[in-house]
């Protein structure tokens, strides 16, 4: 059996479970691979943080870069985590020098992932980075082989377990978002940068990776994917939701339509019993929409340790027993680069909530709008016998017949500046599956 000599930067939970597994099985995954797994260099921001290892039975470095000079691995893993910083240097600097790479870094790959990958294509190594999205859900190898006989129309996702299990936590217990914010927080789901969870970004990282796998595209520019966050929903919003049959989710949407696409990450209100709905807790799930096969759903653990680790070690199987393959399953200067369709243009019901003042003639003020608008009602619930009442107003909810998200928009600004409403008023998207 030949060495195969790997260096790790980043231990957190996912290096530390990846160093675990190694060394819990490390018999059996020499005898699949065939070959010797050494673990030849190790480094973190801090050497004397208490791990699930010894630290001491590993070289350790201070610094990637000369970790990478010296020890020369066949694989360099890089779990820093850092949109450009130290993780994009020291990957420049190891794909320079010949090493394959695993990531699991989503924000580096969605912002450098373009330069990088083109860059390990000239230099002949892999860029593998299963990890990155939905930890064990084995979604990158599942795109890159159904492209090549599949012509895929859609993906729909939930890719964030945070706001999922944020969200799961007030639909099951009625509690409110403050509250199961922190309850996420006490149990270190949080991103340390809550807004990567929960202003979506860490969902469109994840959803501009398996765009480009999808449609054999070029890493789209982040900032064109529209973003909405969970912060705004309210408790009365879940309640409203139940009474409707829905569920909210923070959902991940990217649609082929004639020669464009579309892709946003917005909260929705979905079905309850469609397959996105039912997906609970702190999982993630998976629809891809084919034109030639019937639906795939995957569901799984999108976060922890563990998945994420094993996701990393099948990922080392492949550049042990398959050797050198193009990061998005094809060559680089095969990628397109494809215009997109703006979300103003996507045709959808609505669901608005607003907070108006429960007196005469605001219901016709509010409906006048909506006619302007060319907006047509098909539900409406005022009651305010069951409803808390804030500064003095009362929820009016609105669902809307189908409608473009610019005259919504157009239509939410006249409101706002009706006295009669307080606070802004609030909307959401419904997405019957
Ligand atoms: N913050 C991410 C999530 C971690 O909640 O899904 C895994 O990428």
């Amino acid at each position: 059996m030949s060495d195969f000599n790997i260096c790790i930067a980043g231990l957190g939970t996912v290096g530390s479970s990846l160093i675990n597994i190694i060394e819990k099985n490390k018999n059996k995954i020499e005898n699949r691979l065939n070959k010797k797994i050494k673990i030849v260099g190790i480094t973190a921001k801090n050497k004397r943080k208490k791990r699930s290892f010894l630290t001491d039975n590993y070289n350790w470095y201070d610094d990637p870069l000369k970790m990478i000079k010296d020890c020369k691995p066949n694989l360099f893993i890089e779990l820093m985590g850092y949109e450009k910083e130290i993780s994009y240097n020291s990957i420049k600097f190891a794909i320079k020098n010949k090493v394959n790479i695993i990531t699991a870094n989503k924000a580096l790959i969605a912002h450098n992932g373009n330069e990088l990958i083109s860059l390990a294509e000239k230099n002949q190594v892999s860029f593998l980075f299963e990890a990155s999205v939905a930890a064990a859900i084995p979604i990158i190898n599942t795109l890159k082989s159904m492209i090549i006989s599949n012509k895929i129309i859609k993906i729909l996702g939930i890719l964030n377990g945070t706001t999922n299990y944020i969200l799961s936590n007030m639909t099951n217990n009625n509690i409110s978002f403050s509250e199961a914010l922190k309850d996420a927080k006490k149990k270190g789901y949080v991103e340390s940068n809550p807004d990567l969870d929960l202003e979506g970004i860490d969902s469109a990282h994840k959803l501009s990776i398996l765009t480009s796998l999808a449609f054999g595209l070029n890493l789209i520019n982040f900032n064109e994917i529209y973003r909405e966050g969970i912060a705004n929903i309210e408790l009365q919003d879940i309640e409203f939701s139940k009474k409707l049959g829905l569920v909210i989710k923070l959902v991940s949407i990217v649609e082929q339509i004639n020669n464009k696409i579309r892709l946003y990450v917005k909260p929705m209100m979905l079905n309850k019993n469609s397959r996105l709905g039912k997906v609970d807790g702190v999982l993630n799930g998976i629809q891809i929409q084919s034109k030639d096969i019937e639906d795939i759903f995957l569901e799984g653990q999108g976060a922890g340790g563990y998945a994420t680790a094993s996701s990393i070690i099948s990922d080392i199987y492949d550049i042990c027993i398959n050797g050198y393959s193009p990061a998005f399953g094809i060559k680089f200067n095969k990628l397109k680069k494809i215009d997109k369709l703006s979300v103003n243009k996507d045709f959808n019901s609505f669901y608005l909530r607003l907070n108006v003042l429960d007196k005469k003639g605001v219901l016709a003020k509010i409906t006048k709008l909506f006619n302007e608008n060319n907006i047509s009602i098909e539900t409406m619930i005022q009651n305010p016998k069951n409803m808390k009442i804030k500064n003095n107003s009362i929820p009016l909810i609105i669902i809307t017949h189908k409608t473009y998200l610019q005259d919504i928009n157009n239509l939410i600004k006249k409101i706002s500046n009706l006295l009669e409403v307080k606070d802004k008023p609030f909307f959401m998207q419904i997405y019957k599956v």
